[in-house]
């Protein structure tokens, strides 16, 4: 049998305030499946629906119609709960993935004992010590020194780098990032852009990641996509996205 795709969306919309002087029609029928191993980058404007529609696919809104399949199971309007089982997702502001009283150990011991993996959580019982800090080490932002630093001390790129660790640690089918990299300095949204390329390569995790940068969205992934005004109006993948030029796109952003 075929792999059901890893994300599956049928002309979905989203209307908030409606009927009301306020009403904004923000997902305006959008299509879109992504196949396993997967990893697209999403532009577009600013207010042009992007995060509505991870907050549809994630669960934290609710759909006005159209249907949403995660790994092969309609989850149209079901719980985020529900969902967690196949989704992991990291945002854009670095004091939302993780516990900021809590040490960095204990977020990962909370993060591992999250996920739904039973092989995974008999792993972890093991020594635990050691495997957080050749995680930590794998990340390359000095974390394996600071295992007992209470998270809200951290820099923002660590505490981003320790999120993404955290979101891929259950092995989600699909991992949603948004704009992950926009509330960090420039030298450190670099390094965890490359971290995420890193871990999603080595994981071959499923990836949609929504950037606000040109640049990040035709270096990283195999696919592209552009929302404008709630709707997708360009997606491409392999060749076509290698062979995208930074002033093609712009003039496509223009129009
Ligand atoms: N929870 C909400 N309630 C009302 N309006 C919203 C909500 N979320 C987003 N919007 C509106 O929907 C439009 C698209 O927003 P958003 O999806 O966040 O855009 P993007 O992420 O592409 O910048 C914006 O006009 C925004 O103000
Ligand atoms: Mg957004």
């Amino acid at each position: 049998m075929p792999q059901p795709a890893i994300l599956n969306v049928q002309h979905l919309q989203k209307v908030f305030f409606p009927g009301t002087s306020n009403e904004r029609h923000v997902l305006k029928d959008v299509n879109l499946t992504i196949e396993p191993g997967e990893f697209v980058a999403v532009i577009g404007n600013n207010g042009a629906g992007k995060s509505t529609l991870l907050n549809t696919i994630a669960g934290t809104l609710s759909t006005d119609s159209g249907e949403i399949e995660l790994a092969g199971h309609q989850v149209t309007n079901r719980p985020v709960a529900y969902r967690s089982r196949w989704v992991a997702r990291v945002f854009q502001d670095p004091k939302l993935g993780t516990a900021g009283d809590l040490s960095v150990a204990q977020n990962l011991t909370l993060a591992a004992r999250h996920t739904g993996s039973l092989s995974l959580r008999r792993y972890w019982r093991g020594d635990q010590e050691a495997q957080y800090l050749d995680l930590l080490a794998s990340l390359n932002m000095g974390l394996e020194q600071r295992l007992n630093t209470q998270v809200k001390y951290l820099s923002g790129g660590q505490r981003q780098a320790l999120s993404l660790l955290m979101a891929t640690l259950s092995h989600p089918e699909l991992l949603l990032l948004d704009e992950h990299t926009a509330a960090l300095d420039p030298q450190t949204s670099a390094e965890v852009m490359a971290l995420t390329q890193k871990i999603v390569t080595a994981n071959q995790l499923t990836t949609m990641m929504i950037t606000h940068k040109m640049s990040d969205a035709l270096a990283y992934g195999d696919r592209l996509v552009m929302v404008q005004d709630g709707q997708i109006k360009l997606d491409v993948r392999g060749a076509a996205k290698q062979a995208l030029q930074a002033d093609e796109l712009l003039t496509m952003f223009a129009g």
